[in-house]
């Protein structure tokens, strides 16, 4: 996308945030504060979004557990990706499908009300695609990151942010934590050194034996 595209893809959501709040409000309508500062800045997507979307032009196949209303998977799907997005919080998944709906009617992009990754079809050809988690600060138990670990190994690559992987991780010893236990589960990872702030981006590849 270029600057103009997502200037105007930028006002699509904005229009859509502010019709949806006027109409149904905050709670109801899926919009977390998250949201609300979207609407109020008028930034609908990330610095780190805007990388994303630079990083993974002409990926064929993206899933993105945890998305929110949507707002960069429906900018992946329009880009090209064929896209499946997750979420797990049903006020915020109607808000994705709403906007999907919206912005992306004819893009290859479906999304599953689901918890990633119960919501994953076993037969999901995932070696192929790249899994994608932004901004997950969530409170998964040990049980979640047991299943979102194994599910990662059966993709060709995992683009995550150390510092909001399932919970927030403000700490440096943290995030190496997490690293570590990647690294444990028999992953490679590579920095992806984006510039958006307090951001620790990675890209996670399964060594094989
Ligand atoms: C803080 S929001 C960020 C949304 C979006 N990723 C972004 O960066 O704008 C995190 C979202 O992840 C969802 N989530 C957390 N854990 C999940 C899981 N295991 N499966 C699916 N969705 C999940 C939450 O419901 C929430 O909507």
């Amino acid at each position: 996308m270029d600057e103009a595209a997502i200037a105007a893809y930028e006002a699509d959501v904005r229009a859509f945030l502010a019709e949806r709040l006027d109409t149904m409000g905050a709670d109801a309508g899926g919009l977390a504060n998250f949201y609300l500062r979207k609407l109020e800045t008028g930034r609908v997507l990330s610095r780190y979004d805007r990388e994303l979307l630079v990083l993974l032009a002409g990926e064929a196949r993206v899933v993105h557990a945890g998305i929110g209303i949507g707002q960069l998977s429906a900018a992946l799907a329009l880009q090209g990706s064929e896209v499946l997005g997750i979420e797990v919080d049903p006020r915020r998944h109607a808000a994705a499908e709403a906007l999907r709906q919206r912005v992306a009617p004819l893009a290859r992009y479906t999304i599953r009300a689901a918890r990633f990754s119960e919501g994953l079809d076993p037969a999901f050809a995932a070696a192929g695609a790249t899994l994608l988690f932004t901004n997950v600060v969530a409170s998964w138990s040990e049980g979640d990151y047991a299943a979102t670990i194994a599910a990662m190994q059966r993709f060709g690559r995992t683009i995550l942010d150390l510092a909001r992987f399932g919970e927030a991780r403000p700490e440096p010893d943290a995030r190496a934590a997490l690293a570590d236990r990647l690294g444990q589960a028999g992953f490679a990872l590579r920095p992806l050194s984006f510039r958006a702030q307090n951001t620790a981006f990675v890209e996670a590849r399964l060594l094989r034996a």
